[in-house]
């Protein structure tokens, strides 16, 4: 039987508690399956880990984590720790060490969630938003000098390489094409932004070539927001840089009806490092504790990090058991409801294992 390595890393606010949750259904996935094991090591690094140590992870974190199969990540921010020192210490040295380069974001209007577009409901909103997640504006690239003094001069210098946008073009067409409506949408600015921009689209047409069987387009990203939001309908596969998605994406949650339920995977396409699978969410530190987390987001994603390990099936059973559970009405607070974590943990766990599919 195959046995997948699985590193677990909590993290900050709400992250350990839907990691805790999501390791529980993983197990109810697992026995129910009964053709693949989970091994899960955790580890405690954050900002709690930064408080007591100086780093947010030792500085062999990265060695420590490469033999795993995958990463589930919970969440990290803490109120009296800077956020680049947390997001720079952890989240980003991983995805950018470990060449994590497609970040797939997927969304869909689970059920019993009450979406703000008129006329739109679950099945609607089918989007994939795949974000480049290894250069562009979130390169790291700049500096600041005469700090303090009128003169002070700060530059954030995106960077746009050929090797970067093409194989996140590559993936995007390739995911595109894996998908119903063959159909993508390539997101620029390149009438601005007239270098990094200019070449992200020439690129974009080349890929295209390779998959005569994808139908694509091109939006501004000022243009796309309204599309997304008046004509939802007209979007499947988006393809958009580190920062465009990541706006786009919390755009596509909010329309989802809830940014709590939407899943992120890192994705090392070539698998010479492992995946990094977590919830979009951050680590909500007003409702750490209160045992009301929703751990719809951490499922979601576990279900990402099946897939990506080959068991699709499992996969499946898993959000389909998510949906049913979503559908009952068994939600957190923030969605409306009135369960607890371990309330809908406990009905996903129950969905799973007396799923027949
Ligand atoms: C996301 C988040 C992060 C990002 C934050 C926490 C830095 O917003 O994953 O979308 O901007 O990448
Ligand atoms: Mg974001």
């Amino acid at each position: 039987m195959k046995t997948y390595k699985i590193a677990a890393i909590g993290a900050d606010g709400i992250g350990p508690e839907v990691i805790t949750a999501g390791l529980h259904v993983l197990d109810a996935v697992q026995k129910r399956d009964g053709g693949f094991a989970i091994d899960v090591t955790a580890f405690d690094w954050g900002s709690d880990y930064y408080k007591t140590h100086g780093m947010m992870m030792p500085e062999d974190g990265p060695d420590q984590l490469k033999p795993f199969d995958a990463i589930y990540f919970g969440a990290v921010g803490a109120p009296d720790v800077p956020d680049h020192i947390t997001l720079w210490g952890l989240r980003l040295p991983i995805c950018q060490g470990f060449d994590q380069y497609a970040n797939v974001r997927p969304t869909k209007i689970m059920p019993g969630i009450k979406a703000p577009l008129a006329g739109v409901g679950p099945g609607d909103l089918d989007w994939v938003i795949v974000r480049e997640n290894s250069e562009g504006e979130y390169s790291g690239n700049g500096g600041r000098v005469h700090k303090g003094l009128p003169e002070e001069v700060a530059t954030e210098v995106s960077i746009f390489t050929r090797v970067g946008v093409e194989r996140i073009m590559r993936f995007a067409f390739a995911l595109a094409q894996s998908r119903p409506r063959k159909f993508l949408t390539v997101v620029t600015k390149s009438n601005a932004q007239r270098h990094g921009m200019v070449m992200w689209d020439e690129i974009a047409a080349e890929v295209a070539a390779d998959f005569p069987d994808v139908t694509w387009d091109k939006m501004l990203v000022d243009a796309m927001t309204v599309r997304m939001t008046l004509n939802p309908k007209s979007l499947d596969t988006i393809v958009a840089t580190n920062l465009h998605a990541d706006i786009l994406s919390d755009l596509a949650g909010a329309l989802a009806g809830s940014l709590g339920v939407a899943p992120t995977a890192n994705i090392n396409p070539e698998g010479s490092f492992p995946s990094m699978f977590e919830p979009i969410h951050g680590s909500a530190f007003d409702i750490t504790g209160k045992g009301i987390a929703n751990p719809v987001a951490a499922f979601w994603t576990a279900a990402q990090m099946l897939e990506h390990l080959g068991e699709s099936d499992a996969a499946s059973r898993l959000l389909t058991a998510v949906e049913e559970v979503c559908a009952l009405g068994i939600m957190t607070p923030d969605v409306g409801g009135t369960a607890t974590t371990q309330d809908v943990t406990d009905a996903v766990i129950d969905a799973v294992r007396g799923s027949n599919l």
